[in-house]
């Protein structure tokens, strides 16, 4: 599956450093082994803590075809549940009415449940710690026992406001590894901003490794983008240090003016955080937690784009901006959202006709590794990232 001494060209100074073999794009061998080290092995952002304010609150997600769901209970405790009825399979949040019409895809779905999930089905009920609360008609089955029964959970960690999954039971804690990543953005008070309504993209046509070094590199920026993003330039570029163990790759993009943002006018719309160093309104922060949450600064806002592999050549996308909730209450803050999502819209689409075209590029018989710029640094932490759990025994990040 991997050989040791072709990837490990990969992983060596960034001057001196090859791309990833093509193959690790379009093999599905790759993506398979992917799912079982990586997928099912790693912490996997599915939200913010904002989508579930009150108890009750849920969404649904499907994990590598593991059906959830996240609900805040009474005691504002916010749990990842198999939303897998236990009597009989059904899941337990599909409207009973069938309204979604499309049984091939099943919608995910978010709302209040109240104080239990009901099964459309045959109406057991679930309370929010997945305990079975209620099982209508069960009293002639001798020794049904419902306080034995409950929603299996999965590991749930909170981070800054990111809500985290994981599918191994055993995983180490997420936070103890993301504390240099944690200082890095702390004056911009993740835990305490509220998201805008996300944009939902399912299905984008390139492997999910294609979008995080996407965003991990520099190089692009004055040559993709152009004069469109004048304001932080590849030159800008400042690699960091990454240790074994660090959950997250950081990387900053010099502007070149303080309280910059990336519009035409180079400025913020929205007021400057004003807990942030002259510094840290100058320097655009990059938090890449592979596989799925990347995370970038403003000097008046973040964003974040949580990535969801579906194939080795489908990828989803959710994303989403971040300010402090009382910019929500401008009575402009629609309309300034709007003027730097259409501007950002315009980014993405060069980026991601980028990364269709360079998934359709890795799998010609003609594609091939090549050297990189100082500009691409960051991929070498990618690539290392990636060693530590393609190849464990060979060292890695
Ligand atoms: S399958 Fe859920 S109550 Fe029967
Ligand atoms: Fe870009």
């Amino acid at each position: 599956m991997h050989d040791l001494e072709e990837f490990a060209k990969s992983t060596v100074e960034p001057a001196e450093a090859l791309t990833l073999p093509p193959r690790y794009y379009v093999d599905p061998a790759i993506f398979e082994y992917e799912r079982e080290h990586i997928f099912e092995k790693e912490w996997l952002c599915v939200g913010r803590t904002e989508q579930l304010r009150n108890a009750g609150d849920y969404f649904t997600v499907t994990l590598f075809g593991e059906p959830m769901v996240l609900v805040r209970g009474a005691d504002m405790e916010i749990r990842a549940l198999s939303s897998v009825c236990r009597h009989r399979g059904m899941l337990i949040t599909t409207p009973g009415d069938g309204a979604d019409g499309d049984w091939n895809d099943l919608d995910e779905s978010s709302g209040n449940c109240g104080k239990a999930f009901k099964c459309p089905y045959h109406f057991w009920q679930y309370g929010h710690d997945g305990q079975l609360v209620q099982a209508p008609d069960m009293d002639r089955t001798p020794g049904f026992d419902p306080s034995a029964i409950r929603l299996p959970s999965f590991r749930c960690e909170i981070w800054l406001g990111f809500i985290f999954v994981n599918l191994d039971d055993n995983a180490a804690p997420l936070a103890p590894r993301l504390e240099k990543a944690a200082a890095l953005v702390k004056n911009w008070d993740f835990e305490n901003l509220v998201s805008a309504p996300p944009l939902d993209l399912p299905g984008m046509p390139w492997n999910w490794k294609i979008l995080h070094e996407n965003s991990a590199e520099g190089y692009h920026v004055d040559r993709l983008h152009g004069p469109a993003h004048y304001v932080e330039p590849s030159a800008g570029v400042e690699v960091h240090e990454h240790e074994k163990g660090d959950a997250a790759i950081t990387f900053g993009m010099r502007a070149i003016h303080p309280d910059f943002a990336l519009n035409p006018t180079g400025k913020p719309f929205f007021p400057v955080l004003e807990s942030l160093t002259e510094e840290e309104r100058t320097v655009s922060l990059w938090v890449l937690i592979p596989p799925t949450l990347l995370i970038g600064t403003n000097s008046d806002s973040a964003f974040y784009r949580i990535m969801r592999p579906e194939a080795v050549d489908r990828t989803g996308i959710h994303q989403s901006y971040l300010t402090p909730p009382d910019y929500q209450a401008n009575p402009l803050y629609d309309d300034l959202l709007a003027m730097s999502g259409d501007f950002h819209a315009a980014l993405n689409r060069q980026d991601w006709m980028a990364d269709a075209a360079i998934q359709r590029g890795m799998g010609s018989r003609h594609s091939a590794r090549s050297r990189i710029s100082w500009q691409e640094g960051p991929l070498v932490q990618l690539y290392s990232w990636l060693q530590a759990r393609y190849l464990p025994e060979a060292g890695g990040k």
